[in-house]
């Protein structure tokens, strides 16, 4: 079977091929890996830049950069710079968006299981918004809060036991979660009607995520109208819909714009008799497609009448989605990239485990050879976020490239970064 060359529309906005070899920003491929190694993750700054602005202003009333999705400081600063807030889920992610120099008042501090500490720095540092999940995480902000008499900002997590259309582990709406306070039995009012009555928390509003990488619109559409009644009763000024909206990994794939998704937000809210603002939290549709991977090949394996392995030098600790989700991806050779693709091979990392899987299927050029550079489009989110040292392999560099230069943001681990905390 020949497939044709990978779909352009998955490659960064400003891709362009010269001679057959994919160019990034006006950087060739090949030689970035050259200069700074493989795996090295590839990142179109224009494009991250325009995600940012694409949001602002298809949520006019306001938007947060999920940072889960992918977090450096040069990031941080990317989507601050263009108007977001940014979405900070752990103690570890408020801390580099600081270090990155986004002020706290644009942070919003999320997560089902909130420490006193990171409360208690997140409040300190003086932070926008906590976005509250627990009643357990109201005690913990009325004990550091209410003796100091300070109050803070929150929005209160609703769970809108919505289905939302997609991988069972990126469901986060449905009743049978850990995520936020459930609409049943009268817990969702309890939750306001204590926020608005704590000394500790100025009640803003009401929050909701329905899981995450939902192609389909109509998820967010069910959930805004399931929250409406508590939107609008309670006097919430914001109703923040999350994240969540899809990408195309693959080829076929068809996903809505940011645009289309605000526009679609804002018409069912208003519809809805909402008059709070409407704001939202994407990261993955920022940035997924702003980055791609670069690899080396190191072994062809050929099984004759079964398949053929290919091995590059990562795996499941630059991406770990197709070993935890069975997610899809596209590989292509970085000199070649319009050519059509010939072979169909399994692209495998160099982890000690059969799942380590890169591409199960992959369309790729038939005269692959040992030291080719691959590349696998669209994996600008949640692959260096989630990635590990398993094997003890170092995490990849990554590079920003606009404009024909590059710049290194994130260095590649070194083997001494292994043992820097090993004190036995
Ligand atoms: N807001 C909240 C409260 C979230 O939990 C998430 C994602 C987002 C915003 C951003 O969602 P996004 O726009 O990126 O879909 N590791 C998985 C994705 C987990 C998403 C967790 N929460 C993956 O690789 O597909």
């Amino acid at each position: 079977m020949t497939f044709p060359p990978i779909d352009r529309s998955l490659f960064p906005d400003s891709a362009t091929i010269e001679a057959g070899r994919l160019q990034i920003g006006g950087v060739d491929v090949i030689e970035l890996a050259e200069r700074f190694g493989t795996p090295l993750f590839i990142y179109d700054e224009q494009q991250l830049v325009d995600r940012c602005k694409e949001a602002v202003e298809a949520f006019p009333g306001g938007v947060a950069y999920a940072s889960k999705a992918f977090l450096c400081k040069a990031m941080a600063r990317i989507a601050h710079q263009a108007g977001m807030a940014i979405d900070v889920a752990t103690g570890g992610e408020m801390y580099v968006a600081l270090e990155a120099g986004v002020p706290a008042e644009h942070l919003v501090l999320h997560g089902n299981n909130k420490s006193t500490a990171e409360i208690e720095t997140a409040v300190e540092a003086g932070i926008g918004t906590i976005v509250v999940d627990s009643f357990d995480e109201m005690d913990r902000i009325e004990a550091f809060s209410a003796p100091r008499d300070a109050a803070v900002d929150v929005l209160i997590r609703l769970n809108p036991g919505i289905e939302a259309h997609t991988h069972e582990y990126l469901r986060t709406g449905v009743e049978d979660s850990k995520f936020g306070f459930p609409i049943v039995d009268g817990i969702a009012e309890r939750a306001i009607e204590r926020a608005v009555s704590s000394p500790a928390m100025r009640y803003r509003g009401v929050h909701a995520h329905v899981g995450s990488q939902v192609f389909e619109i109509d998820s967010f559409d069910r959930a805004i109208r399931a929250l409406a009644p508590f939107v609008k009763s309670s006097g919430a000024e914001e109703f923040s819909i999350g994240g969540g909206l899809g990408v195309a990994y693959v080829e076929g794939e068809q996903a809505s714009s940011i645009s289309e998704w605000g526009a679609v937000a804002r018409r069912v809210a208003a519809d809805a008799g909402i008059t709070a603002r409407i704001t939202a939290e994407p990261g993955r549709s920022i940035v997924a497609a702003a980055g791609i991977t670069a690899y080396t090949v190191g072994t062809i394996k050929q099984i004759p009448e079964v398949r053929t392995y290919v091995s590059v030098d990562g795996g499941m600790s630059d991406n770990p989605r197709p070993v935890l989700y069975g997610s899809g991806y596209e590989a292509t050779l970085a000199r070649s990239v319009d050519r059509e693709r010939s072979s169909l091979v399994r692209i495998v990392g160099k982890h000690c485990e059969s799942g380590d899987v890169i591409v199960r299927d992959a369309a790729i050029q038939d005269d692959l050879a040992i030291d080719d550079i691959v590349v696998t489009p669209v994996t600008g989110a949640y692959g260096h976020s989630m990635g590990s040292n398993y094997n003890k392999v170092l995490r990849p560099a990554v590079v920003f490239v606009r404009d024909g230069s590059a710049r290194l943001v994130i260095e590649r681990e070194t083997y001494s970064d292994l043992t820097v905390r090993d004190v036995g």
